[in-house]
């Protein structure tokens, strides 16, 4: 395993192409929303032509990395057929963030599939594999020297999601095949990790692995068997499947589910819950991220966090669940978790999936018509985080 070219720890902001670039109509989700599945992305946050200015402010913040995905549709329009225009957006970004002390993390499969994919099988496309390795192949041949990769985001996720639960593209509804495409995406992962190391054996690859701290509904056996095969199928699994492969683990997180065992494929939102919600219905739980974060670091490798944050309209909100959350990371930390990075979601109020634009995540608030961006003060409070190194467990860095 080759060591992270790396500063002390990375600080930065998440985000992904369809979420905020705009103009991502040639995919899978674009035409589910046209089907009238699931508002409609738009022109999202217009990132795709004001990125420059966006890494300025990533760059104020005193921030040292920035996670971003690729708009596979767009660079690859037609199969085998590659968007030179579109690569070369995509450089300039990473030579951007390079030219700002910012060392650009990118994902290359953030949910979305070009539509001609998603025609053909989508992952399950027998060729799928195959597409995804020559797509790798293409980015790092064509974005010059990045170190830090993602292959595929949230796997069980995209799983669940659109083939269990039917609820995004494709819109299936099969155990069978939600399984298939777990493993499938396993396989793409692998395929991805070994396509850059060819190249780049300095590079360093992960995936980002959703990850939820399943607690038990009740104390009784049952609820405690629940929650603890939930974990297994959907955190563990994944993880370990992708074994050696993984140069860290990167760790999304953002709230517990309490499973029941009358629902084992169903794990529960914290439904006995009287802590508040935030907008995506999700309870604010740090002591389960220490808890995923402990749990994570006994496979022995380096973790990211390659996403938290929360979505609210109260900034103090926001605010708090920073200092908590950071809280957790720092003192699992200090136990021997090799945590080498921290990526909030998100920098900007976005494209948030099926929930459209209402769940506010971002440090920047997003105007609607003009699409300005405001900084709130929660950008500053992290801003502090990132300047003052390493997180600690003696709590937030004071203004200076
Ligand atoms: C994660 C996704 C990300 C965003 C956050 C809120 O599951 O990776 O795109 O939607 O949730």
């Amino acid at each position: 395993m080759s060591a992270p070219p790396a500063p002390a720890f990375w600080w930065g902001v998440a985000t992904s192409a369809h979420q905020v670039d705009g103009g991502t109509d040639q995919n899978d989700w674009t035409r589910w929303a046209r089907a009238g599945r699931v508002p409609e992305a738009g022109r999202a946050c217009d990132h795709w032509n004001r990125f420059a200015e966006d890494l300025d402010r990533f760059a104020a913040l005193g921030l040292n990395a920035y996670r971003f995905s690729l708009e596979w549709s767009r660079l690859e329009p037609r199969p085998g057929v590659d968007d030179p225009e579109a690569w070369d957006h995509y450089r300039a970004v990473v030579e951007g963030c390079r030219r700002r002390g910012i060392e650009p993390l990118v994902t290359l499969s953030h949910f979305t599939l070009p539509a001609w994919l998603a025609d053909a099988g989508g992952w399950l496309a027998p060729d799928a594999v195959g597409r995804f390795v020559r797509f790798t192949g293409e980015a790092v041949r064509r974005l010059g020297p990045v170190r830090l990769w993602c292959t595929v985001n949230e796997p069980s996720v995209l799983a669940v999601m659109g083939y269990l639960r039917g609820v995004w593209p494709p819109g299936e509804r099969s155990l069978r095949r939600t399984w298939q495409v777990l493993a499938r995406l396993v396989r793409a992962h692998r395929a991805a990790y070994r396509t850059i190391k060819a190249t780049r054996p300095d590079a360093w690859v992960g995936l980002a692995h959703h990850v939820i701290r399943f607690r038990p509904r009740t104390p009784g056996l049952g609820d405690r068997l629940a929650a603890a095969f939930a974990d297994a199928l959907f955190n563990r699994w994944t993880i370990a499947r992708c074994g050696p492969e993984q140069d860290y683990i990167g760790v999304n997180y953002y709230t517990c589910h309490w499973a029941d065992w009358h629902r084992p494929f169903d794990p529960l939102p914290a439904v006995d819950d009287t802590r508040p919600r935030t907008q995506m219905g999700w309870v604010v739980d740090p002591e389960g991220f220490y808890d995923v974060l402990k749990a994570v670091g006994r496979h022995g490798r380096p973790v990211l966090v390659t996403e938290n944050g929360i979505a609210t309209d109260r900034d103090e909100e926001r605010q708090a669940f920073l200092v908590a959350h950071l809280e957790a990371l720092a003192r699992a930390r200090a136990e021997g978790v090799d945590i080498r990075g921290y990526f909030y979601w998100s920098a900007f109020d976005n494209y948030e999936w099926a929930e459209g634009y209402v769940p506010h995540f971002g440090l920047y608030a997003v105007d609607p018509v003009t699409l300005e961006r405001r900084e709130r003060p929660s950008a500053r409070l992290f801003s502090r985080y990132a300047r003052a190194g390493p997180p600690s467990v003696s709590g937030p860095p004071a203004p200076r």
